[in-house]
């Protein structure tokens, strides 16, 4: 089985590879990866954790993934070095090809620089998307998933003209309509049109738009998004469920996050910042039913690096109209609680692919912030769904 990852040389692509890679090695075990739980034991045999890796970036393409991973290391220590030193002879092997920065914003084009995109060598979108496709044709089998875990991009607005049929895309392609695309989106394309399952870990635009919707139903393969659920967001929906159980009105709810790292800097781009803010902000009114008063702040802290630390604060009423508060902080390093679900996520898009599922699998909600095609954010009740849904799946 064979993952690519839009995104490469991130610290969470390059550490879900690295993960893989010392799981199989016996350097590590599976903590942190749901597919691993005793409910889903019959993935294995139809998505082991087993995937050979490749990918784009727009940054550092002379470098590989071992010297990629060793800058990671460098500012993190994010894992322990021993186990990057037993990789090396693997990860040395695995080198990004060159993608697009098309849309990407102010955040990606500042600080990632200096960018090496497909772009740059003056091709049109039409182009840069059949170059993507050639990528993946090349490095793809019949068992293979892409995900996107690139920076954070802004979130165009809808036009129905470009983004609603899969006609009106490829003629926006044609006539190199770059305001109106973007770098997710010609990545989803290139992958569903090769009939490669994709997934969306960002809070980008990726395969959600009615235009890829539509490919991925006429070529018949599954797709999954948007924005990965791993820290705060996921403490969020997993207590926000406790106060509507429990029939206590929140009043109100402040989620204060800062992160260092490329993430935090180009999130600390307004316009980048924005698609990431969106992605958090609703869950709460979506599970209770009702919207409080919330305030959603994302702010760049250099020396955390990759240490994203929430604080949450929740007011809320109970019995007698009394007033009462909850306050929580979540400390956790970004990547290693994202890194997994990347792996988890492209095993069940292999799983659905295998049973002939097409179009958006809702029932993976539970890995989303944002999940498409389903109004469920609690994630007690989204577990439940990828249960009965995996349950179903291999029993058929
Ligand atoms: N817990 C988490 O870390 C978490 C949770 C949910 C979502 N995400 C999202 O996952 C993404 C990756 O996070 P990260 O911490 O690894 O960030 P990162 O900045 O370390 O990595 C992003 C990588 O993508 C590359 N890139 C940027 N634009 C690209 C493009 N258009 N094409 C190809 N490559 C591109 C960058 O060069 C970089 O190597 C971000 O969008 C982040 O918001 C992360």
């Amino acid at each position: 089985m064979k993952l690519w990852l839009f995104g490469l040389y991130g610290i969470v692509g390059s550490t879900a590879v690295a993960g893989e890679r010392a799981i199989r090695k016996g350097l590590a075990d599976t903590t942190g990866l749901v597919s691993e739980l005793p409910d889903f034991e019959r993935l294995k045999d139809y998505a082991p954790l087993e995937f050979e890796f490749g990918g784009h970036d727009i940054r550092s393409l002379d470098k590989n993934l071992y010297q990629i991973l060793e800058e990671h290391w460098e500012l993190n220590q994010h894992f322990d070095y021993r186990i990057l030193l037993r990789l090396r002879e693997d990860l040395e092997k695995i080198k990004a090809k060159k993608g697009t920065a098309v849309g990407c914003g102010e955040g990606v084009l500042e600080e990632l620089k200096p960018l090496q995109t497909l772009e740059d060598e003056g091709l049109t979108l039409r182009e840069i998307a059949e170059r993507v496709e050639a990528d993946l044709a090349e490095f793809a089998d019949g068992e293979t998933v892409a995900v996107n875990v690139a920076s954070t991009e802004p979130r165009p607005e809808f036009d129905p003209e470009v983004h609603g049929t899969l006609e009106g895309f490829e003629r926006a392609l044609r006539e190199n309509r770059t305001d109106k695309i973007t770098a997710s989106m010609i990545y989803a394309y290139a992958a569903l049109k090769n009939g490669i399952p994709f997934a969306n870990f960002t809070p980008s635009v990726g395969s959600e738009i009615p235009a890829l919707k539509e490919l991925a139903l006429k070529v018949g393969v599954p797709h999954a998004g948007n924005d990965g659920k791993t820290g705060e967001t996921l403490v969020k929906t997993t207590l926000a469920p406790m106060f509507a159980y429990r029939n206590l009105e929140v009043l109100g709810w402040m989620g204060y996050n800062i992160l260092g790292d490329l993430d935090g800097k180009v999130l600390a781009h307004e316009q980048n910042k924005r698609s990431k803010i969106v992605s958090k902000d609703k869950v709460i009114g979506k599970i209770l039913g009702y919207y409080p008063y919330t305030i959603t702040e994302i702010n760049y802290f250099p020396s955390l690096q990759d240490n994203k630390t929430a604080f949450d604060f929740v007011h809320f009423r109970g019995f007698l109209g009394t007033k009462m508060k909850f306050y929580f902080v979540w400390d956790a390093v970004d990547a290693i609680v994202a890194a997994p679900l990347v792996l988890d996520i492209a095993r069940f898009l292999l799983l659905a692919k295998k049973k002939g599922q097409k179009g958006v699998v809702k029932e993976l909600a539970f890995f989303f912030k944002s999940p498409m095609e389903t109004e469920e954010y609690n994630t007690h009740r989204q577990f439940e769904m990828l249960k009965d849904w995996f349950n179903r799946l291999v029993a058929a």
